[in-house]
Order: C-alpha cells, then sequence, then structure tokens
C-alpha cells in the first residue's frame, strides 16, 4: 500500500516536469484535429486554418487592444456594400431565413449560399411570437423601432443602415472576437438574403418591430 502511494507522487512529480506548454498542446491539437477529419463533399479542411482573428480569440487573453482594433478594421475592410445602394429586401423572406438552420453540412450538394439558412434564432430573440430562441446574442426583438427607424429609405435612417449590413457582412467590424458568424465574409449568405435579413430587422412593417 505504502509503496503505491509513493509511485503515484513520483508520476505527479515527474507529470509536472514534463508539463508541455500552451503553445505545444496548441500545435498538438492542430495536429490532432488535421490527422482526425478529412475533406468530405463541400466541408473542406481549409475549415481548420485559422485567421488572425481566430488564432488571437482562441487564446487563453483576449487580444489586446492594438490586436483587436486591427483586426476590426481588417473586417472593416473586407465588406462589400450593395449593389447599388440597395440594403432592404423583404421581410417575409428574412423571416423565414431567421428560422432555417440549414447549409454548410458535408451532405449539402452545393456550398451556395442560396441553400443556407440565416440560423438566427440560435443565438437572437427576434420576433415576439417566437418562443423558442438561444441567448448567446442581445435580443434584437425592436431592432429598428429602438433605433428610431420609420423610414429605412430616409436620409436619416443611412447610419443603422450601414451599420447593420457592414455587421451582417463581418461581425468582427465593431468586436473583434464576435461570436456570431460573419454572413457576407464567410459566403453563408448572398447579397440578396442580406437584405432580406435587413428588412426583417429594420423595417417598420416588420414583425421584429411591431
Ligand atoms: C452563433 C451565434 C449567433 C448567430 C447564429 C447570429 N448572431 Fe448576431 N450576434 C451574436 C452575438 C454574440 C452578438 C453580440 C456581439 C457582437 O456584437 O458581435 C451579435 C450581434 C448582432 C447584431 C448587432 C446588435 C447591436 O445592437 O449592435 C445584429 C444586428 C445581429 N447580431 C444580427 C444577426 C442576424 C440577422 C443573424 C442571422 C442572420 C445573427 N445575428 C446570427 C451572435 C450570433
Amino acid at each position: 500500500m505504502k509503496k503505491a502511494v509513493v509511485f503515484s507522487a513520483v508520476a505527479i512529480v515527474a507529470g509536472c516536469a514534463t508539463a508541455p506548454s500552451t503553445g505545444d498542446l496548441d500545435q498538438q491539437t492542430q495536429a490532432m484535429l488535421k490527422a482526425s477529419f478529412r475533406d468530405q463533399g463541400i466541408a473542406k479542411m481549409d475549415r481548420l486554418n485559422q485567421d488572425l482573428a481566430q488564432k488571437a480569440c482562441s487564446s487563453e487573453n483576449a487580444p489586446p487592444a492594438a490586436v483587436a482594433s486591427e483586426i476590426e478594421s481588417q473586417a472593416m475592410a473586407t465588406v462589400k456594400w450593395p449593389e447599388g445602394g440597395r440594403y432592404i429586401g423583404d421581410w417575409r423572406e428574412g423571416q423565414k431565413l431567421a428560422e432555417d438552420g440549414k447549409g454548410m453540412a458535408w451532405n449539402n450538394k452545393s456550398a451556395d449560399p442560396a441553400g443556407n439558412g440565416g440560423q438566427c434564432y440560435n443565438c437572437h430573440q427576434l420576433e415576439k411570437s417566437e418562443i423558442s430562441y438561444g441567448t448567446v446574442g442581445p435580443s434584437l426583438y425592436h431592432y429598428g423601432k429602438a433605433r428610431g427607424v420609420k423610414d429605412v429609405t430616409a436620409p436619416g435612417s443611412a447610419a443603422i443602415v450601414q451599420y447593420t449590413w457592414a455587421k451582417l457582412w463581418n461581425s468582427r467590424v465593431n468586436s473583434a472576437c464576435s461570436a456570431m458568424p460573419r454572413f457576407g465574409h464567410m459566403k453563408l449568405l448572398n447579397e440578396d438574403q442580406l437584405r432580406d435579413m435587413m428588412a426583417l430587422l429594420l423595417d417598420p412593417k416588420s414583425p421584429v418591430n411591431e
């Protein structure tokens, strides 16, 4: 009995002496992920490659202010503004997209965003009548109304319209480590779908603003 105790104490000390650094562990994890997955259908191994923001936001500490602001300005530079300044589509289509969680799976025939949903309800409340929603993100109920949008096409609405488009295009524009998918930038939704999401959020007639 006594011997067993001594052995385990030695094992613990030896374990500490050889404990790998966070960097080593990260490398080992990356190697394990790369060895465990393979390309299948539209899901390719490049999904494992981390960009600057993903790397910085995956470390133990939040990125330093200078890195965070670099990530945000890089995100802003990715934003593609809509053709002909047409920002607003049909909120009814946006409503369907917000509820729809499909897309990006290995068994989807095509990676075309037209076949994807927005899965907004996974993280946000939108309409009062929908009682099932995630709370990872803030409630978007009354998103346009709370910001005083009475007419989405009025010049006074331009700032909030542009902010919302940029946010949906690349959520890192004002929040370096945002947990929200970068819908336009990562080709998860196309321009028409984004216009419909914009209408759901901002159109005074949308149930979000009722
Ligand atoms: C995986 C979770 C997740 C999903 C899915 C998601 N969001 Fe978000 N969203 C967030 C989080 C977290 C925030 C707050 C942090 C931030 O600003 O990035 C946020 C912030 C926002 C904001 C900014 C709110 C403000 O007051 O400035 C808007 C607008 C928004 N989301 C819209 C959407 C829409 C529309 C969809 C679906 C097309 C969606 N989100 C899907 C997590 C998510």
